[in-house]
C-alpha cells in the first residue's frame, strides 16, 4: 500500500507514538484531574507535559492556554462560537474549510453575523493584505483564515495578516490544520489570538484530539459545560483555563501520542520533513505534467498536489488508484470555496499529499499506475 493522503491524516506514525499510546493504555490511563491516585496523577502529569511542549512549540508563554479538543473542527467551532456576538462582521479567506464556513453560516442565521471573503490565490502578500484592509468595516471583529490550504500547497502570509489585525485591534484566528508541524508557528510574534490544530496530521499524533491555543488577549465563552474536576459545588464552569474550557474526560492516549509526535519534530526534523515533502511535490508535478494531467495551482510548492486526469471524474480516478494500492483523496475535500477559486470541475479533483515517510519510489509508483491507466 502506498499512502499519499497525509493531508487527511498522517500514516504511519513514528514508533514512539505507537509505543507511548499503548504504554499509556496499559500502564497509566487513569482519569486526569479526577482523583488523587497514582494513575490519575500520572495521566495528568503527561497531559501537562503536552501543554508545555505545545506552548513552547507554538510560541505561547502560558501552557494553561493550550486547550484540548476533539479535533480541529471542534477547536474552530469553539473559537468562532465563543467569540462572536450579534452583529459582528468577520473576514475569511477564499480557501477556508467547512470547519470555518459552516459554523459561520450558522452564526449568520442565529446572530446576524456578516461574513466577507478575501482573495488569496495568485496574489502577492501586499495584494492579500490590501484585499483584507479594504474589506474592514466598523463591525469587523475578527479575521479567520487557514495558514496552509488543504487542497493545494498555498500558504497564507500569516505574520503579515496578524500584524494588520493587531494594528487595527481586530482578533485573528488561524486554522492550522495543515500547517502545524510543517511550517514554523510563533503565535505571539504572528499576533495570533487563537490557533486550531489537529494531533493526527503533521504533528504525527493519533486521531481523537485537537488543540485550541489561545493568545493572551482573547476571552471566549465556553462551548461545553460539565465536569472539570475542580469547583464541583459551583453550577458554573471554573473561571480559568484550561478547566474552564475542557468539560468531560480528556482523551489521554491521544494526548500522549501528540506529545511524542511533537517531540519527534525536534532538532530540525520539522524543517527536514518539509524540505523532503517539497522535493516530492516537485517530482510529482514533473511526472504528472509529463502524463498530461491538469495540475491546479502548480506554482505553490509544498506537501499537497491537486490534479485531474483529462475526461475522468476525480472520484473514479481515486477509486482506480485505490484498486492499485495507492491511497489518495478525491472530490471536494470539504473546501468548496477553494475549489471554486482554483477552478476545478464540480466533481472536484484528486489530491495527493506527502508525509515524512514517503519516498520518490511512491511518486514513481503513482506515475506508473497513471501511465498504464
Ligand atoms: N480536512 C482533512 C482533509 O483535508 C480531513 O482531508
Amino acid at each position: 500500500m502506498i499512502y499519499l493522503d497525509n493531508a487527511a491524516t498522517s500514516f504511519p506514525k513514528p514508533g514512539r507514538v505507537y509505543s507511548e499510546v499503548l504504554r499509556c493504555m496499559q500502564e497509566y490511563c487513569g482519569n486526569p484531574g479526577r482523583g488523587s491516585h497514582a494513575m490519575a496523577l500520572a495521566a495528568a502529569e503527561q497531559i501537562y507535559s503536552c501543554r508545555e511542549e505545545l506552548a513552547a512549540f507554538l510560541g505561547l508563554s502560558a501552557p494553561e492556554r493550550i486547550l484540548f479538543t476533539l479535533n480541529t473542527t471542534h477547536a474552530l467551532n469553539f473559537a468562532i462560537k465563543g467569540l462572536l456576538k450579534d452583529g459582528d462582521h468577520v473576514l475569511i479567506s477564499e480557501l477556508e474549510h467547512n470547519a470555518v464556513r459552516r459554523p459561520l453560516h450558522r452564526m449568520m442565521a442565529e446572530k446576524s453575523v456578516t461574513v466577507d471573503v478575501f482573495p488569496v490565490l495568485g496574489l502577492t502578500c501586499e495584494q492579500i493584505i490590501a484585499g483584507i484592509a479594504e474589506r474592514f468595516k466598523p463591525a469587523t471583529k475578527v479575521v479567520i483564515c487557514t495558514h496552509a490550504s488543504n487542497v493545494c500547497s498555498a500558504v497564507l502570509p500569516i505574520a503579515s495578516i496578524g500584524s494588520l489585525c493587531h494594528e487595527k485591534g481586530i482578533f485573528f484566528i488561524v486554522d492550522g490544520a495543515q500547517s502545524a508541524g510543517v511550517y514554523p508557528i510563533h503565535m505571539k510574534k504572528m499576533h495570533m489570538d487563537a490557533l486550531a490544530i489537529p494531533a493526527h496530521k503533521s504533528l504525527y499524533g493519533v486521531q481523537g484530539c485537537g488543540v485550541l491555543a489561545l493568545g493572551e488577549r482573547i476571552s471566549l465563552d465556553p462551548l461545553l459545560e460539565g465536569g472539570s474536576g475542580v469547583d464541583s459545588l459551583s453550577t458554573e464552569m471554573p473561571a480559568d483555563p484550561p478547566e474552564r474550557f475542557e468539560a468531560g474526560t480528556l482523551p489521554t492516549p491521544a494526548i500522549v501520542g501528540l506529545l511524542e509526535g511533537v517531540r519527534s519534530l525536534r532538532n530540525g526534523m520539522m524543517e527536514q520533513i518539509a524540505a523532503r515533502e517539497r522535493s516530492l511535490f516537485l517530482a510529482a508535478r514533473e511526472r504528472l505534467s509529463s502524463l498530461g494531467m491538469q495540475i491546479y495551482a502548480p506554482e505553490y510548492e509544498g506537501a499537497v498536489l491537486l490534479f485531474n486526469a483529462p475526461n475522468v471524474l476525480s472520484t473514479e480516478l481515486g477509486r482506480y488508484l485505490s484498486s492499485c494500492g495507492i491511497c489518495v483523496r478525491s472530490g471536494l475535500h470539504c473546501a468548496p470555496m477553494a475549489h471554486r477559486a482554483l477552478g476545478t470541475p464540480e466533481g472536484g479533483a484528486v489530491r495527493i499529499s506527502f508525509g515524512r515517510y514517503n519516498t520518490l519510489a511512491d511518486i514513481d509508483a503513482l506515475w506508473r499506475v497513471l501511465k498504464n491507466m
